[in-house]
């Protein structure tokens, strides 16, 4: 970080298609602490976003409502911004892709790669509904999968069996808006020929901390070890986009856009403020720009992204932040279950900074995923925030006001040492916030509340004040002094708390340049709550209410298939020989390690014991299982399929599972048989 230079940070453009849920706060929470922290350090910084708002789900969707996808992106984009007020997220624009700005960079952008020679058309070979008159993304096409039989399985790859093939290889495949079989169409295509581009991209991962190593190492394998593949930038009409120019019915693919986004979010805010956006865009002196992201699109964020600015004529990011994804009580987010809360029920329950200070408390700088457990999320507010930081300001003024006239006077001088020791703290804290540690800024800054109430405790002006009651006003003083310091030191985390604690303190709006244990003499303000203490029962009533909610909202959805009478099982099916069976080989094999696969929404890899070897497979059971739940289990997997090559590495093997409407559930055997035991 270069503090001397102006700082431009942006969180991923959501969709303007969908509601805002605790998973994507993790997102913009961990940004605006890193916002509002290099503000409180005086530095000039912005924080741009944007509805990401083009693309084929937009599109139908906007159709089936009966409203322009102009209509249902304003009114997305209206109550995402509603939501991230209430959750303290400040953006200084919150902007839209459907943009004239927008528009005019993407243009730019790609008459840039144009210009270096590496834009080219190819006729492709497409899937397309002749009902619907669209060529289909691969996700809106559904059929059998040719390999492990699944059904309903999207165009691209079977999430069961992690099996990739085209739309057309699919076993009776069908629009999944009309529920037609699909036909193959050719199209011309525009191409990004990102293949040339490796070297540049693989220079910039390697640079000054672009991204952070578990990403860097991931995208070195998964990408730059082989070939890059061209990207297709190019989509059909009907579409919700910007038009390639030259043509009249092919827009540029939703990806190609959205990142572009950020600056024409830049370009619309500088325009306002009387500002030149290429101070941020097209020169490396002046700026810095960070974005936050998840990991599911680091390789748009990290391959395609710098090799698009790299080649126009625009400069990289000196950063890609990228985070995990969010588990509640350690399982996906779901929205049977009603874990998969939105901002809207959230916040009708529970305070937001209390979930702004738990995911602070839980988030680093890898992209490491992050649980919400639900027992420690009430435990950990409580104990840390609520019992040490709200409590030490609210017993301090209560008594101040109640028997000291509401009147600070000298510090006590027996304060200084513990002044001092919380003191050694601050410089770390603030290259914690700087780093995105922003754990270890909550650990360094509760040990300074700790030392606060230790001494108040210790000190104990009720004691005190029936000799001494200008000694207890001492006390009290130095007390105030720690309060005002957590207020600055708490403020990028929960900035509405903060400003609660100044204002009863009677003090303006505080820097980090104020951090000093300096109160003197102060009249303090009427004392505004902080924080109240959660119970679990709240956190319960507000996951119910979203199950409901979520049950309401979707009663086709969720009763799916209760129309079709009860379930039965699939019909048996052809005779086989005995040979044919013989020829699995089946054996028994212990659970190793069991983790979620970065990148992919429904696997797990699993390491498996055989007895005399080990081996990795890929299972699509991320949705039914928690991978901890798996560890240590003794299951039955075959030995001989031929390995298969994925995304993600290679899976030698397959473990059996039943599938049936109450779950998928994995084949087990007696503990007592033995990893590797043939089963027959
Ligand atoms: O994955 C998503 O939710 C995208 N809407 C993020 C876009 S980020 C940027 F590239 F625009
Ligand atoms: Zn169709």
């Amino acid at each position: 970080m270069t503090p001397e230079k102006r700082l431009l940070v942006t969180s991923a453009l959501p969709y303007a298609n969908g509601d805002i849920h605790i998973g994507h706060l993790v997102e913009y929470i961990q940004t605006d602490i890193f916002v509002r922290f290099h503000k409180l350090m005086g530095r000039d910084t912005i924080y741009m976003c944007a509805s990401d708002t083009h693309g084929t789900p937009i599109e139908i969707k906007a159709g089936q409502l009966g409203v322009t996808p102009e209509e249902l992106v304003s009114k997305y984009n209206q109550e995402h911004l509603a939501d991230f007020t209430k959750f303290g997220v400040s953006f200084d624009l919150f902007y839209t892709t459907h943009s004239p700005e927008t528009e005019h960079h993407a243009v730019a952008i790609y008459e840039g790669l144009q210009k270096s020679g590496l834009i080219y058309t190819k006729d492709v070979d497409l899937v397309y509904c002749e009902h619907d008159q669209r060529f289909l993304p691969d996700r809106y096409v559904r059929g059998t999968c040719p390999k492990c039989d699944a059904e309903e399985q999207f165009g691209d790859n079977c999430e069961v069996c992690g099996t990739t093939y085209d739309p057309t290889d699919l076993v009776e495949p069908h629009c999944s808006i009309c529920g037609n079989p699909p036909v193959r169409r050719m199209s011309k295509h525009y191409f990004f020929q990102l293949s040339k581009c490796k070297e540049q991209i693989a220079g910039w991962i390697d640079a000054d901390d672009h991204v952070h190593p578990t990403t860097a190492n991931w995208l070195k394998g998964a990408f730059l070890d082989g070939d890059l593949r061209d990207w297709d930038i190019s989509r059909d009409a009907p579409y919700f986009g910007f038009k390639v120019p030259g043509e009249t019915d092919k827009y540029f693919y939703v990806w190609l856009d959205a990142p572009v986004g950020y600056i024409g979010t830049t370009q619309k805010y500088c325009d306002d403020k009387g500002l030149d956006a290429a101070d941020y865009w097209k020169s490396d002196d002046k700026a810095e720009v960070v974005h936050v992201i998840g990991k599911d699109i680091a390789y748009f964020h990290c391959l395609f992204w710098p090799a698009m600015l790299g080649h126009s004529g625009y400069r990289t990011p000196d950063r890609v932040q990228v985070h995990g994804f969010l588990t509640v009580d350690g399982t996906k987010m779901s929205k049977r279950t009603g874990t998969a809360v939105t901002a809207k029920t959230y916040a009708e329950h529970l305070d937001p900074q209390l979930l702004r200070f738990y995911y602070a408390s839980k988030l680093g700088p890898t992209n490491a995923d992050l649980d919400l457990n639900l027992e420690d999320f009430v435990n950990r507010v409580n104990a840390d925030l609520v019992n040490k930081a709200a409590n030490l300001a609210s017993r301090a003024h209560a008594f101040v006001t109640r028997k000291l006239d509401g009147k600070l006077g000298d510090a006590d001088a027996e304060a200084k040492p513990v002044f001092e020791d919380a003191a050694t703290r601050f410089e770390a804290i603030g290259e914690a916030y700087a780093g995105f540690e922003f754990a270890k800024a909550v650990r360094l800054i509760s040990e300074v509340a700790e030392l606060g109430n230790k001494y108040f405790q210790d000190r104990a002006p009720f004691h005190v004040i029936k000799d001494d009651p200008e000694e207890a006003r001492r006390i009290c003083t130095a007390a105030m002094s720690f309060v005002k310091v957590l207020a600055i030191l708490l403020k990028p985390i929960v900035p509405e708390m903060s400003a609660r604690m100044e204002r009863s303190l009677g003090l303006g709006d505080l820097a980090w340049t104020d951090l000093a244990f300096d109160i003197q003499n102060q009249d303090l303000a009427p004392f505004e709550r902080l924080a109240d203490r959660i119970k679990l029962k709240a956190v319960q009533k507000m996951i119910e209410a979203q199950r409901v909610a979520h049950e309401a909202a979707a009663p086709a959805e969720s009763k799916a298939g209760a129309d079709d009478g009860p379930w039965t099982p699939k019909p048996v099916a052809d005779e086989i020989s005995f040979d044919d069976f013989a020829k699995l080989d089946l054996r028994v094999a212990l659970v190793k390690e069991a983790s979620p696969v970065e990148g992919a929404d429904k696997l797990l890899r699993l390491l498996l014991d055989l007895g005399d070897h080990e081996r990795q497979v890929f299972a699509g059971m991320k949705a039914h299982y928690d991978p901890a739940d798996l560890q240590g289990r003794k299951v039955i997997a075959v030995v001989n399929l031929a390995p298969r090559k994925m995304r993600f590495g290679v899976s030698e093997g397959m473990v059996l599972a039943a599938t049936s409407p109450s779950g998928v559930f994995v084949l087990g055997t007696d503990d007592r048989a033995l990893p590797g035991a043939k089963v027959s």
